[in-house]
Order: structure tokens, then sequence, then C-alpha cells
């Protein structure tokens, strides 16, 4: 399929989709069911006006609880600690190497620390630049100065959350020498498109699969898709296991160095011939080992992890195929059917004010009052941060630029809570609470 192109109210990506499908006809059905499902809307009363709430479910209290542990994690804990061992790591990483097709694996304290050993192992010169997306957590770029690395920020695009291949182009420098897409709440980027410029353009492609735990575009496993990538086991993240890391490799070398920048004793381990030998007993200084308790958690929650993600994943289709059909509401998505995503933490939608004729203050608003834990979503922008302006931490000073995606997603996103058990009422209700919502937007407006 034909990569989808994408404007800046979604509107004509839709479009586009329905186009690309060959599926104009199935447009006019939908409206007619969307007017449907507004007109069903507008004899009840909104509940912020006095009206009965629309989401009542028990379920609803516990519908997003995460982690969630049982009896298998208890005995993993129990036996720990009457066996106290670090064996939990090593089996880890080759659960891990296993499940999704990883050369190399290597498990750190956490996601930060796996990046921070990614950045290391690169060994670039001082003042080389990667390009990284602004709306990302801290850890995504922050590690780059311990290095001399400068980030350039680059613009997601406001309907995927993701790196915008198109905004990265007009921001190539000289001194550019890698890319970082982030894989934002578990939907794949499109890395092929940039390997594929990034190859034209010799550059490194690095991966912040923090948030993508079995998410796979084109069949292969997101971290396989770039040279090096940092997975995070912190206990909101979709492998749960408190807190936790895993850096993956596609070669030896970069493998061996990130392990030793914070692994003493694993250099002792590796064959003759490694480079990194030679410093077995004394690593290269930083001590970044997980903790085996969250390398046993993370061993009990792989087991399920494929099925968990999957049934989320239909659980989530089967509230946003109705919810899309409102005027105006979109989701996170590229419309692709070759990504396999996951979801983490929220299921994210974004409000074209125009078309929907309510903004989104006062859609949330009344949302809210049905009783659907709804929020206007507004991430913190890296570029904004005072860090990033003060000489002193950096090789040079990164560029603070004008990132227009990264704004407008802030303005018109919607968080909705990822519901990790199965809660068909819930689901239903919430889809009943928006469109009665949608049926009474005009007095909204
Ligand atoms: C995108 C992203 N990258 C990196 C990290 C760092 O992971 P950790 O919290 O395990 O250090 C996180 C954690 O929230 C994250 O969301």
């Amino acid at each position: 399929m034909p990569r989808q192109s994408h404007t800046q109210d979604g509107k004509e990506s839709r479009r586009q989709f329905l186009k690309t499908t060959g599926a104009l006809a199935a447009g006019s059905y939908l409206i007619g069911r969307r007017s449907a499902r507004a007109q069903q809307g507008s004899k009840e009363t909104l509940a912020m006006n006095g009206g009965a709430k629309t989401v009542t479910s028990a379920s609803a209290a516990n519908a997003a609880k995460w982690p969630l542990y049982g009896e298998a994690e208890d005995k993993a804990m129990l036996e720990l600690v009457k066996n106290p061992g670090y064996g939990a790591l090593g089996a880890l990483e080759d659960d891990w190497k296993k499940a999704f097709g990883f050369p190399y694996a290597k498990s750190h304290c956490n996601g930060t620390s796996a990046i921070t050993a990614m950045f290391f192992a690169l060994g670039l010169p001082p003042g080389s630049e990667i390009m990284v997306p602004s709306s990302t957590f801290f850890a995504t770029i922050v590690p780059m100065r311990l290095f001399g690395l400068v980030p350039v920020f680059v613009d997601i695009h406001p309907r995927t959350l993701n790196f915008d291949l198109e905004d990265a182009k007009k921001r190539l420098t000289k001194n550019t020498k890698a890319v970082l897409p982030v894989h934002w709440f578990g939907l794949p980027c499109e890395m092929d498109h940039i390997c594929e410029w990034a190859d034209e353009k010799g550059l490194i492609v690095l991966e912040d699969a923090c948030h993508a735990h079995g998410a796979s575009l084109k069949g292969k496993a997101m971290g396989n898709w770039g040279r090096m990538g940092a997975f995070s086991f912190q206990m909101s993240k979709p492998l749960p296991a408190i807190e936790g890391g895993m850096g993956v490799y596609q070669n030896q070398a970069d493998y061996e160095k990130a392990t030793t920048f914070g692994h003493y004793e694993a250099p002792a381990t590796f064959p003759e011939s490694s480079a990194c030998r030679r410093y077995g007993g004394t690593g290269l200084g930083m001590k970044l080992r997980m903790h085996p308790m969250a390398a046993a958690l993370a061993r009990c929650q792989l087991k399920g992890l494929k099925e968990r993600n999957a049934a989320g994943a239909a659980q989530v289709r089967r509230l946003n195929d109705r919810l899309v059909q409102l005027p105006g509401l979109s989701e996170q998505t590229y419309g692709r059917k070759d990504m396999d995503r996951l979801y983490y933490a929220n299921n994210m939608l974004f409000l074209d004010e125009k078309e929907a004729g309510m903004s989104r203050a006062a859609c949330v608003k009344a949302l809210e009052a049905e009783g659907v834990a709804a929020s206007a979503y507004s991430y913190r922008l890296q570029h904004k941060c005072t860090l990033y302006s003060e000489a002193q931490w950096w090789h040079h000073l990164p560029t603070i630029p004008e990132l227009p995606g990264s704004e407008q997603a802030n303005a018109t996103a919607i968080a909705l809570p990822y519901f990790t058990s199965d809660v068909p009422e819930l689901v239903d209700q919430y889809a009943k609470a928006f469109e009665k919502v949608w049926a009474h937007r005009k007095e909204l407006a």
C-alpha cells in the first residue's frame, strides 16, 4: 500500500485512505450511520445539564489498572528471596532475543540507561548531531550530552504523534549523523521510509522502542529496524517490571561496547577477539545492571505479552471503529495495514474543532460529565525546556525550532485510558457517551 499522506487536520488523509482502498462507496454509508447515531443520542439530556450519566459500568474503576501481576509473579519473587542470584538477567535476555528475533540484547536498570549505553556505543565524535522528536520523554535526548552529542529537534506528525520524516528532511545539517525515532504509545514509526532516507544520506538509524514491545512493521519487530534500540520495562509500559530496560543491537561490536559501558563483569565473557574483553573487571565506569527481581517479573510478563497486546488492540478497535465515525474525531494511526501496533497507557484521539463544531475544552468537559475518563492531552516539548538553551551543558547549543505539528498535537489531542482488561459493557458505554455528546455538539459550540 502506498504511503499515506496526512494533512494538518487529518481530513484529507481519511479521504485519501478511502480512495486508495477503493472504498469511496463505504464513505456515504458511514455518513448515514454517523447521523443515525447522532440522532439516537440527541433524545437524552447531557449529564452536564442534569441528564443521566452514560458511563455507569462498575468495571470503570479498574479497567485501566496496570501492571497486572498474579500468582506467577508472586512465586517468582518468593523464589528469588529464597535463592538470591542474577540468573534471571541472562534468561530474560535470551527470552527477549527469541521472542522478537533480536540478534543481541543486554538488560539494563531502565530504559534511560539502555539509551545512554546506546549513545556511548555509537562512538561518534563530539559535536555530532542526532535527529529526534521534541515530543518525547527526556530520556530519549538528554543522555546525548554526556558524550558531546547534540539533538536536532524534529517535529511529529500531529495525527500519528510520531517522527515526521518530511520535517526531518528540512532540518538535516552537515553534523547530523543519526536519527532516533520514537514509536509513541506503541504506534510504529514508518521505519521503512525513514531507513530508506537515512541510508541515502548515510545516517545511522536508532530506535526508542520504549513504548513498542512487540509492535511490528512489515512483520519486523520494532527495535530490529535500527542499528540499536532501547526498551523500557518501567511499570506503566507494555512489559512492566516496575523498573528495568533492555538494549537491542544488530551487531556484536555495538552490543559489546554498550554492555561494557555499564556492566563491569561482562567483558571477561566476550570472545578473545573482542576489542572490549580487556575491560573485564573494570567496565568503563557505570553500573547499569538490572535488578534480578525486575528481570524475573519481566520474564513472567513476557509469557502473555503478544496475547495481551492483541486483545487490547482488538478492544480499542471495537471502540474506535465507532468513535471515528463521528465528525471531526480521528485516532492515532497511519491507516497502514502492514503495521501491527499495540496500545500503552492511552488511546489517543484527535479533535478537528471546525469539523466537529465544538472546542476540545467543551467536548472534554461534556465527556467527563458523562463519566468518560477523557482529558485534553498536552505533552511537554523538550525543545522548550531550559536545559537546551544553556550553553554550559552542550558541545554546542541545539537549534530551538518552531514545531507546528507538535503544537497542533498538543492543541487537538484527547487522551482516553487504555483498557487493560476485557470490558465490553464499558466500551459500549464510552461509545454511547461520545455519540450523545456529538448529538448535542451544536449547543456545545
Ligand atoms: C519514549 C521513552 N523513552 C525512554 C523512556 C525511559 O525509560 P525508563 O523510564 O525505563 O528509564 C521512557 C519512559 O517513560 C519513554 O517514555
